[in-house]
């Protein structure tokens, strides 16, 4: 049996006997891409070295990347402690080939690794190839010596990988593991596939096109490789559990929350323990990573997670802040691997503590309405939206974690009559709005503000970055363009550029695109 760090190594070390450069996983809030919330996968911090417009001096790489599957297009929060999969924070290996090997080499090298390092018995393996890939399907037959039984053909997106709408992308090929028969389940492509008796651990993508934008698919430079295989799945499968939260890492989180709550674990709360173990993970890298709890964007993303977590350890009995006391046991365990961790130990404890101090103060009131306006409700039934209002406006219950609270009895929530209510508080803002007086136009930014969200604050770690611009004004009103020239306010969706807000200066700089140079002589807020 190997725990999780033994794994991670073997993995990078097999890579790295092979030829590849090690590199150290990206962060988790992407510079080079501001289309994504969170990175999602390996190949993130790679697009642009697949594309040819990023040059690395390797062109053969293997990472454990750090990733978060909670908010934007990947959102796997809902379902996190349900599950014996499901996570937001996640650890990704993989394997990259920038126009060096491509399918055949990839599929020895991955043969070899699981068969040789990891020892998994060919006979239970069974991989998937896109429907009309004959040249993977061979190969896998002269390497792996498979019969056609065991290389199922799918013809859907499933086997065709894209990270979003746009970027590089191409069929792949996964490899499952067959757990058993006494779990339940059918192999890829049957109807009862979900099961867990079939387990894909890896995928293996070969990247041939950049979907340059919707309905238009051009070659890339070279023909090149992506590899995503999830440790915490691997581990699960080289120690023999069904979940990834019995694994090593995972039991000891867990062991850590039983001792913080002094309450061991039993199957009706265990849902309870691994959602906070799950979200410990998941909060403590963000904060290292720079994102900090807030009302917006992927601080509210964060607030959310910390916030699920906070309510689970208060089922579980905590009547004081949990959560940055399980900090030195994730530490523990995942700082030789991750050093940020090590570097960020109190700035994580202490924003966990701060946020579960303040969620506390209004938390069991919060709780108490809600189990009273819930309590005549049957499954099926819906908790009004305009409670729901009332725990997110005055008690800082995000709706998920509403919603989450009510999943176990089969309530839902009336989500409609949440937005309005919602609408309906910010109409009242917008009227209640005088202006300071500087402009008459001032109230154009509450549209803009709505329409548009704020802008993400990217300055504390870094000074160059990618962002979209969300809208241009001239003279206080929108515009869809500013011609040579001209000058006018540019509104980001992300920006290293410190702001103005009362005091200090606001950053200056440019802003550089295709065929475009903006000088940018202040930032307000
Ligand atoms: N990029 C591929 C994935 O995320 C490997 O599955």
């Amino acid at each position: 049996m190997s725990g999780v760090n033994e794994i991670r190594s073997t993995f990078l070390d097999f890579f790295a006997k092979n030829g590849h450069a090690v590199v150290p996983s990206s962060g988790l809030v992407p510079k080079n891409d501001p289309t994504l919330m969170f990175t999602n996968a390996g190949m993130v911090q790679f697009k642009n070295v697949f594309t040819g417009i990023e040059k690395r001096p390797y062109d053969k790489a293997t990472t454990a990347q750090k990733c978060v599957r909670a908010g934007g297009k990947h959102n796997d929060l809902d379902n996190v402690g349900y599950t014996a999969r499901h996570h937001t924070f996640f650890e990704m290996l993989g394997n990259f080939s920038f126009g060096d090997y491509f399918k055949e080499r990839a599929i020895e090298l991955a043969w070899t690794l699981i068969t040789k390092e990891f020892g998994l018995s060919p006979e239970k393996l069974l991989v998937t190839v896109y429907a009309d890939d004959d040249h993977a399907a061979d190969l896998w037959k002269k390497i792996a010596g498979f019969s056609d039984r065991r290389i199922i053909r799918i013809g859907t997106s499933d086997n065709f990988w894209q990270m979003g709408d746009t970027g590089p992308c191409g069929p792949c090929s996964e490899i499952f593991i067959d757990q058993g028969s006494a779990l339940k389940g059918g192999p890829p492509g049957s109807p009862d596939e979900d099961g867990d008796r079939f387990l894909e651990f890896w995928n293996l993508v070969f990247m041939q096109y950049e979907q340059v934008e919707p309905g238009n698919r051009t070659p890339l430079p070279r023909p090149s490789i992506d590899t995503g295989m999830g440790l915490e799945r691997m581990a699960a499968i080289l120690q023999g559990v069904t979940s990834n939260y019995d694994t090593d890492l995972f039991k000891a989180l867990i062991e850590a929350v039983a001792h913080a709550v002094s309450r061991a674990p039993e199957p009706a709360t265990m849902a309870s323990y691994r959602v906070i173990a799950d979200h410990l993970r998941a909060s403590s890298f963000l904060v290292a990573d720079g994102v900090l709890p807030g009302n917006e964007g992927r601080g509210y993303v964060l607030r959310r997670i910390m916030r699920r977590a906070m309510r689970h350890a208060e089922i579980l009995g905590a009547r004081e802040p949990t959560m940055y006391r399980l900090v030195p046991t994730l530490v523990r365990e995942m700082g030789q691997a991750y050093p940020e961790l090590m570097r960020a130990e109190a700035l994580i404890a202490e924003t966990l503590k701060l946020e579960e101090t303040r969620f506390r103060r209004t938390l069991e009131r919060g709780l108490s309405i809600l189990d009273a306006e819930s309590r005549d409700l049957q499954a099926g039934q819906n908790l009004s939206g305009d409670t729901a209002f009332t725990l997110y406006d005055t008690y800082g219950f995000p709706l998920d974690l509403t919603q989450d609270a009510l999943k176990a009895r089969g309530i839902g929530v009336d989500t409609e009559a949440f937005q309005a209510a919602m609408q309906r508080q910010k109409q009242a803002a917008r009227e209640a709005w005088k202006g300071s007086g500087e402009a008459a136009t001032e109230a154009v930014w509450f549209g803009l503000r709505e329409r548009v969200g704020a802008t993400e604050f990217l300055g504390y770690e870094t000074e160059t970055a990618e962002g979209v611009v969300t809208a241009l004004l001239t003279e206080g009103a929108e515009v869809s363009e500013l011609k040579a020239g001209q000058s006018g306010l540019a509104v980001l969706n992300q920006t290293p550029f410190y702001a103005e807000s009362g005091g200090q200066v606001g950053d200056t700089g440019t802003i550089a695109g295709a065929g475009v140079s903006v000088r940018v002589t202040d930032t307000e807020k």
